[in-house]
């Protein structure tokens, strides 16, 4: 079992997690997650983050710190930077391995590791700027980067290495296989690993981006050399580009997003399609790029990731029931409570007997700051007339995203 040492006195573990389980219970994981836990040495012993029991990370994890001579016993300080359970639902077993450590977290976390696990001893809480003396000269600091993304997380900051333990923050899906820091991947990795990252981001993250930016704001002082998450690779060749990458992510939640467009569509008898296919047309001829999914056969999980990055919206969706097709409800749904805002939009959609989306879409989108290019609707199939007026909105909708 590897360990990779950030510098002689900091050691990584991380167990690859490769399951059929959806992340969260929401988030599918095809190509795995990776939990990261940090040993820190002084004269006494951190470890920073826990896990879940989860594809065998005690196993993995354990045999970690055996190869460099630790052990869950060994440890004198059990640092919990964010509580949700893929960082601390092992803390039960790990108290019964070692009763004597002392566990760390602000005042939030602690009442969590009482609420979820009962635990009421040994128990140290820390604020922002608290610090914690590990002997021979390694100091640990805290600080608190609330919603980032539950309330009660923090950061840990090493000094000597300038290694940020970042918990959830900076971090992405995807496993690492036998190699965990950035300098260690292939550019293509590198791809692989900036969409899993993107697709984390807007799965998990995005809600908060407003604590995102807070957070990076007070961390900005910090002479960061090294950032260790607590899933996904360690940065320590080029740290700010994750740090960057994220700063841009963060913006997306206010701002106009990237020059392109998500077409999201669902369509029962193809005649929605037909207007999904003009309306691409269109998009096509303006030569703004785009990315395509249908519902409900792709995952929300990889349509919220495009949706957020991008400037510009198609949503298509037939009438079904004299109100909006279930599948393209959901999305919507979820884009209210990701807080997919600031979009430059284009709803089309066929109906049968009698409309009803277009009512349910426009009240469903209240709030959202979106800016609508048209809402288009026709009955049965689209006639010549309704093509060429999809292809002119989606030129339009195109020529909007450039010009934001
Ligand atoms: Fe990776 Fe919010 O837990």
């Amino acid at each position: 079992m590897r360990t990779d040492r950030i510098s002689d006195f900091i050691h990584c573990v991380h167990a690859d997690i490769e399951t059929t389980d959806l992340f969260e219970g929401i988030w599918p994981i095809p190509q795995g997650v990776s939990l990261n836990a940090y040993a820190v040495r002084g004269e006494k012993i951190a470890l920073i983050d826990l896990f879940r029991d989860w594809s065998d990370a005690a196993g993995q994890i354990g045999g970690g710190l055996a190869s460099e001579g630790l052990d869950f016993s060994l440890v004198d300080y059990l640092i919990l930077n964010h509580l949700e359970p893929d960082h601390s639902g092992w803390l039960r077993e790990f108290r019964e391995r070692n009763p004597r450590a002392e566990i760390i977290a602000t005042a939030k976390g602690i009442n969590l590791v009482k609420s979820f696990y009962k635990i009421e001893d040994s128990l140290r809480t820390v604020k922002n700027g608290d610090t914690l003396d590990l002997g021979g000269g390694k100091i640990l600091t805290f600080f608190e980067v609330p919603n980032i993304h539950w309330p009660e997380t923090m950061v840990t900051w090493e000094p000597l290495s300038g290694t940020l333990f970042s918990c959830d923050a900076f971090g992405s899906f995807g496993a690492l296989g036998n190699r965990i820091f950035d300098d260690e991947f292939t550019p293509e990795e590198h791809d692989f690993f900036e969409k899993e990252t993107l697709r984390y981001y807007a799965n998990i993250v995005a809600s908060f981006s407003t604590f995102v930016e807070r957070g990076m704001q007070k961390l900005a002082d910090l002479p960061i050399k090294v950032v260790a998450p607590s899933h996904g690779m360690v940065w320590r060749k080029n740290p700010q580009t994750i740090l960057d990458r994220y700063r841009r992510y963060a913006s997306y939640a206010k701002g106009p997003g990237e020059k392109e467009i998500a077409v999201i569509w669902g369509s029962m008898y193809g005649n929605t399609k037909l207007g999904v296919d003009a309306v691409v047309r269109g998009i096509e001829a303006a030569g703004v790029p785009y990315s395509i999914h249908r519902v409900p056969d792709e995952n929300i999980s990889w349509v919220l990731a495009d949706a957020y990055k991008s400037g510009g919206l198609v949503l298509a969706m037939p009438t079904y029931e004299y109100a909006v097709f279930p599948p393209m409800a959901y999305v919507i749904d979820i884009f209210r409570r990701k807080h997919i805002t600031g979009k430059t939009v284009l709803r089309i959609g066929s109906w049968g007997w009698v409309g009803g989306a277009k009512k349910e879409y426009q009240a469903a989108i209240e709030g959202l700051s979106w800016t609508s290019v048209d809402s288009l609707e026709w009955a049965g199939a689209p006639g010549p007339e309704d093509l060429v007026a999809l292809e002119a909105a989606g030129r339009k909708l195109a020529e909007a995203v450039r010009n934001r």
